[in-house]
C-alpha cells in the first residue's frame, strides 16, 4: 500500500527545538541564528545562563547581533538602545532628562530557552502552552555530550526527519565494513510501541550486521525513541554502561534544516576515542546530507512520492503525529497518539 506524504504543513508550534550545542556559546557572548523562519539572538550571560530574544531591534529593525553584548545587556549598534535577557528595553541614550518615555514598555520578543544536558533548546509557541521540558536523554544525568556534530541540510524539515527514521537506506547510503553493506542485508522484524509524542522501537539486541556496536563491550541492547518535533534518541545499553545518540532536527530558514547529533556515554575508556566517534558522526550525517541534496534535484519537479509498508511506516506515523499535534493546537483537547503497538518487517 502506498500513500502520498503531506506537503507544506506549517512548522509545529508549542514545542521545544534544539537551537545550539551549549559549548558553542561562551559566557558573555551572543550569536545569531534563524530557527523556524524567525531571526533569533542567542546569548549566554556572565552568570552562564543562556537566553533567546528576537534578533530585530524594535527601533529600526537592524539585527541586534550587530551591536554589543556586555554579559548582561545587548546594546543595539545603530542608536545604542539597550535590552536585557528578558527582551525589555532598559535605556535609550538619545532621551534627555526631561523626556518621559517609559523605556521599559519597549520590548523585543523573548523565547523560553533552556540548557539541558549540554544543549540549548528554544521553545516556539505561546508560553502558557509550554508543555514542560526539552527532551532528555535517559540515564546520563546532567552530563554534557562528548561531542556534537552539526550540519545544515538543504531540505525542508520533513525530508530530514523521514530520512533519519528510514530503515531501508542504511546499506545504500551508509555502507561501510564496520557497519553494514548490501551483502549483509537480511530480513528484520522490530517491535514498535507508542511513546510520548511519538513512538519507540522497543529494546532489542542490535542487528548482527552492525559490527560497530561490538567496541562498546558487555551485553548490548538498544532502544530508539522518536518524538515530535523531530528528536530521536537511541539508547544503547552495554553491560553496566550506556551510550546514547541524540539527533535533533530544527527547521531554520527557507528550505534548510539544522541537524544536530550529540553523543553521550558513560564508559570512561571510550573517551580517548572521541575523535574517532566525531569522524564517524561527521561521515554518517554527511552521507545523509549529500543524499537529501541530490534528492532536491528531483523534488524541484514536485513529483508524487510514495510511502510503502513496512519500511516507510515510521514516516507515515510521523506525518500522522504531526497532524494530530496540529489538530490539538487548533481545536484543543488531548493529544491522541495515532501509533499502535506493532511489529514492522523489512530488509536492510
Ligand atoms: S535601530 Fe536599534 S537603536 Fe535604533
Ligand atoms: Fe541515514
Amino acid at each position: 500500500m502506498a500513500s502520498q506524504p503531506d506537503r507544506d504543513t506549517p512548522h509545529l508550534r508549542n514545542l521545544w527545538y534544539f537551537a545550539l550545542p551549549g559549548a558553542k556559546l561562551k559566557r558573555a557572548k551572543m550569536t545569531d541564528t534563524v530557527l523556524l523562519g524567525e531571526p533569533i539572538l542567542l546569548a549566554r550571560d556572565s552568570q552562564g545562563q543562556p537566553f533567546a530574544i528576537r534578533n530585530i531591534c524594535p527601533h529600526r529593525g537592524i539585527p541586534l547581533t550587530h551591536g554589543r553584548f556586555d554579559g548582561a545587556e545587548v546594546e543595539c549598534g545603530y542608536h545604542g538602545w539597550r535590552f536585557n535577557g528578558e527582551g525589555r528595553c532598559t535605556a535609550i541614550p538619545s532621551l534627555t532628562e526631561d523626556q518621559k518615555l517609559d523605556v521599559n514598555r519597549i520590548k523585543v520578543r523573548r523565547y523560553p530557552c533552556r540548557e539541558v544536558q549540554g544543549n540549548i533548546w528554544v521553545f516556539f509557541g505561546d508560553e502558557d502552552r509550554d508543555t514542560g521540558y526539552p527532551p532528555e536523554v535517559p540515564d546520563i544525568g546532567d552530563q554534557k555530550p562528548k561531542l556534537v556534530e552539526t550540519q545544515v541540510f538543504a531540505c525542508e524539515v520533513d525530508h530530514a526527519v523521514v530520512g533519519l527514521m528510514d530503515p531501508a537506506h542504511g546499506p545504500y547510503v551508509h555502507a561501510a565494513w564496520w557497519w553494514r553493506s548490501r551483502r549483509s542485508m537480511h530480513e528484520k522484524a522490530k517491535t514498535f510501541a507508542p511513546a510520548p509524542l511519538g513512538f519507540q522501537m522497543v529494546r532489542h539486541k542490535p542487528s548482527s550486521n552492525s559490527a560497530g556496536y561490538k567496541v562498546l563491550g558487555g551485553e548490548i541492547s538498544t532502544e530508539i525513541t522518536f518524538k515530535l518535533p523531530g528528536v530521536r534518541v537511541e539508547h544503547i545499553r552495554a553491560g553496566q554502561h550506556v551510550l546514547c545518540n541524540l539527533t535533533a532536527v530544527t527547521p531554520t530558514g527557507e528550505g534548510t534544516t539544522l541537524v544536530n547529533h550529540a553523543i553521550y556515554w558513560t564508559q570512561p575508556w571510550l573517551t580517548p576515542l572521541t575523535p574517532v566517534f566525531r569522524r564517524f558522526a561527521k561521515t554518517f550525517l554527511g552521507q545523509d546530507r549529500v543524499m537529501v541534496t541530490k534528492q532536491q534535484e528531483g523534488l524541484r519537479y514536485n513529483p508524487n512520492l510514495m510511502l510503502i509498508n513496512d519500511a516507510d511506516t515510521q514516516a507515515k506515523w510521523y506525518y500522522r503525529l504531526k497532524k494530530e499535534w496540529q489538530r490539538c493546537q487548533t481545536e484543543g483537547g488531548d493529544f491522541v497518539n495515532p501509533v499502535k503497538e506493532t511489529v514492522l518487517r523489512w530488509r536492510s
